[in-house]
């Protein structure tokens, strides 16, 4: 459930007003509630609360420091995938004893840092990324502790760029030779054998593909338990949410209005699918979500700029666009488009586009929305998640900046960037 609602005529995250926001930092912006945050944590850590676990925020979702600074206090764990993402854990005060480190591509320079802050596992992702650490910790002198990543080759049933569970997807161990991989691996001086992980994808919105997955991982997890007596099995994140209606599933009564047999996929839902498939292994279970979390706890608030009636269709010119937001272009994302000042039912078709010189640059087309004109400030919903941290300078525009609120209280947790500090790394 998040925290953005029309409040006197204008849309409001906790008790701020969205317009007054845009008015003081200016748009593009980034908008965080962090009751929402608090929210869905808790909500995915209750929901596990029947087995020994951890939630493991995926830092890659939204990576502010002031998020992080947030879950860490809630006894969040991090998934990290870069060594970058390692030093904004430790600097926002994560424990780094609390974090899990994926990616089929580490370096030397990002395994030696983990290894140095006393990383929970290294999630290895193949048996030569396993040699690779088992050498670099020998030369440090120290024990690595590892887990592999297997690939269940289930069908996460979601957009194919964001499906990770396939045997041709570049991630994990297959299902059939991860036994031989943690044969050879236990046979390694420098590293522990420490557990097992999977993520089979993005944004799923049944529980069937999760269900799947861990009912065919479990028994190898037990195995990998007795034989090598691993201590934790990761099942990844990938808990989809609801983009379409995201303004109206905030409300508690929309979700109660949703057939129990059809509405999007809660924790509770998925806690009592996998919970008691998980429960027999007695093992520390992990889970990673980062959309989850994040997802609906932010906006994207972007001005109107130009109304243009083309000859085949009128199109909206906003002050943001693919650079910033890039998963309409990237995954045909869907982000529901919501004027800050509350609309009155009046509606329009119309492509709302970016200034980007490309033909991708949108971010939705031929879709009713609600009137909005040159001037008006509109929010891009669900952006909490993949929004900032994918977002580029592309067309020499600077990152937007970054709020957080907090009940009554709203504070710039990341700077709008200038063109100056932009163009200062070059030179001519
Ligand atoms: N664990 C691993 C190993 C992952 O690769 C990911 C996401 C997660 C956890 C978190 O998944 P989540 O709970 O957020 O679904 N940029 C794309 C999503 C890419 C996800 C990459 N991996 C998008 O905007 O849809």
């Amino acid at each position: 459930m998040h925290s953005f609602r029309y409040i006197s005529g204008s849309l409001h995250c906790e008790d701020v007003s969205l317009n007054t926001l845009a008015k003081e930092h200016g748009t593009p912006l980034y908008v965080y509630s962090a009751g929402t945050f608090r929210d869905h944590f808790s909500k995915l850590d209750k929901a596990l609360s029947d087995l020994p676990h951890e939630v493991a925020y995926a830092v890659k979702a939204n990576s502010n420091l002031s998020i992080l600074r947030l879950l860490a206090e809630l006894g969040s764990g991090f998934d990290i995938v870069s060594g970058g993402e390692l030093l904004r854990v430790i600097k926002a005060g994560g424990d780094p004893a609390k974090c899990t480190f994926a990616g089929v591509g580490k370096t030397r320079a990002e395994i030696e840092f983990a290894l140095q802050h006393g990383i929970y596992s290294l999630n290895v992702e193949s048996e030569e990324e396993a040699t690779f650490i088992d050498q670099i910790a020998g030369e440090m002198g120290v024990k690595a502790p590892i887990a592999f990543r297997v690939n269940p080759n289930v069908d996460a049933k979601t957009h194919k760029y964001i499906s990770t569970g396939k045997s041709e997807n570049k991630f994990g161990i297959d299902f059939e030779s991860i036994e031989d991989a943690y044969a050879r691996a236990a046979k390694l001086k420098n590293v522990t054998l420490k557990g097992l992980q999977m993520h089979i994808g993005s944004q799923l919105t049944t529980v069937d593909p999760f269900l799947e997955a861990v009912e065919k991982v479990a028994p190898l997890a037990a195995k990998l338990k007795e034989t090598y007596q691993i201590e934790f099995f990761s099942i990844g994140g990938g808990i989809g949410i609801v983009y379409d209606p995201a303004l109206k599933s905030g409300d508690p009564a929309w979700w109660e209005s949703q057939d129990p047999e059809s509405r999007p996929l809660t924790p509770t839902e998925y806690a009592a699918n996998v919970v008691p498939v998980l429960k027999p292994l007695d093992l520390k279970i992990l889970l990673e979500p980062g959309r989850f979390i994040a997802g609906n706890a932010g906006v994207l608030l972007t001005k109107c700029l130009y109304e243009k009636k083309g000859a085949a269709k009128t199109f909206k010119i906003i002050d943001s666009g693919m650079h910033q937001l890039i998963r309409p272009a990237l995954y045909e994302g869907y982000h529901e488009i919501n004027p800050v000042k509350e609309p009155t039912g009046e509606t329009e078709v119309v492509d709302v586009v970016g200034p980007i010189c490309e033909t991708g640059d949108f971010f939705c087309q031929d879709r009713e929305v609600p009137s909005f004109q040159p001037g008006d400030v509109i929010a891009m919903m669900s952006a909490g998640a993949y929004g900032f941290t994918m977002a580029s300078t592309y067309n020499t525009h600077p990152l937007p900046a970054e709020i957080l609120v907090d009940g009554s209280e709203s504070r710039v947790v990341r700077k709008r960037q200038t063109l100056k500090e932009l163009i200062s790394p070059e030179e001519i």
